[in-house]
């Protein structure tokens, strides 16, 4: 099916889909976001990606939920709709994601981006939940996941003032990974993205999963989801490989088995 909203383009092992409704800002509508999630399953299925980079455009990221879609929708249509199911399907992302920022982060846009692993900030990136100004409050995960990403105190200022960030701001307080100029944040992100994608995939993949386990779970969960997994990876030929690599003195060649 031919894509409207997102822009798929492949160079090595990184895929990098980018937001196009730029009249709109990358607003995101239902179609956006199901073309967004069917691209990630996509690239997760396929052995050819080894990681996705989520961009939108210099003017913005995303400007957040589409308003106009919603605006006049009751409690019932919103639950029958249930468009936020979609967001939940972007966690089971085994690669890694992650968010090039340029402009506007606002709403779902900054919520998408936190859904993001990592997120590389261009010098013009803003970063806010300004729902309470449209008579609402984050609803992809905002106060959940900003909360956990800076603290309560900025997190709850943000949600409750709807005042945006600024990309400096946003690296002081540990939410992006780094902010660059503008002429190159995406560029950054995608070396980001190749490094990790010339990593071993089964590695990459459970590494990923068991950071995400930290933020949700007790440190005796997550220690014992740790240890599962690095164990398990004792039965792949890339931990073999890897080993007997560095014992060699050569470069390791992965099989992503
Ligand atoms: N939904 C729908 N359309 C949007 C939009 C949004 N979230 N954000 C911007 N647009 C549209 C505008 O309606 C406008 O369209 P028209 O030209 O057809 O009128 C176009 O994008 C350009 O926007 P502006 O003219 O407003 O541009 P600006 O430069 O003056 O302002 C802005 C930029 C400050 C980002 C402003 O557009 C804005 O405040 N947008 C809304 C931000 C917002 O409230 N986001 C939260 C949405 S709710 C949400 O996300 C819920 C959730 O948790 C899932």
């Amino acid at each position: 099916m031919e894509n409207r909203y997102v822009l798929a383009e492949r160079s090595e092992r990184v895929l990098v889909l980018r937001l196009n409704r730029p009249k709109q800002l990358n607003a995101l509508n239902t179609e956006l976001m199901s073309e967004l999630v069917s691209a990630l399953e996509e690239a997760d299925r396929d052995p050819e990606v080894g990681s996705v980079v989520i961009t939108g455009d210099e003017r913005a990221f995303a400007a957040g939920a589409d308003i106009r879609e919603m605006a006049e929708a009751s409690p019932a249509e919103m639950l029958l709709r249930n468009n936020l199911a979609l967001w939940d399907r972007i966690q089971g992302i085994g690669k890694p994601i992650i968010a090039a920022v340029s402009g506007y982060a606002l709403g779902g846009g900054c919520e998408l981006a936190m859904a993001c692993d990592m997120i590389v900030a261009s010098e013009t990136a803003s970063f806010g939940q300004p729902e309470i100004d449209i008579g609402v409050m984050p609803g992809a995960g905002g106060t959940q996941r900003l909360t956990r990403a800076i603290g309560k105190a900025r997190a709850m200022e943000m949600v409750l003032t709807g005042r945006p960030i600024t990309a400096r701001e946003a690296l002081e307080l540990g939410l992006v990974n780094r902010v660059v100029p503008r002429e190159v944040y995406l560029e950054e992100a995608a070396a980001l993205a190749r490094e990790i994608a010339s990593k071993p995939p089964i590695a990459v993949r459970l590494a990923k999963q068991s950071v995400r386990r930290a933020l949700d779970t007790t440190i005796d969960t997550g220690l014992e989801f740790e240890r599962r997994a690095f164990y398990m990876l004792f039965s792949t030929e890339d931990q073999k490989e890897g080993m007997r690599a560095f014992v060699e003195k050569r470069r390791p060649e992965w099989k992503g088995r």
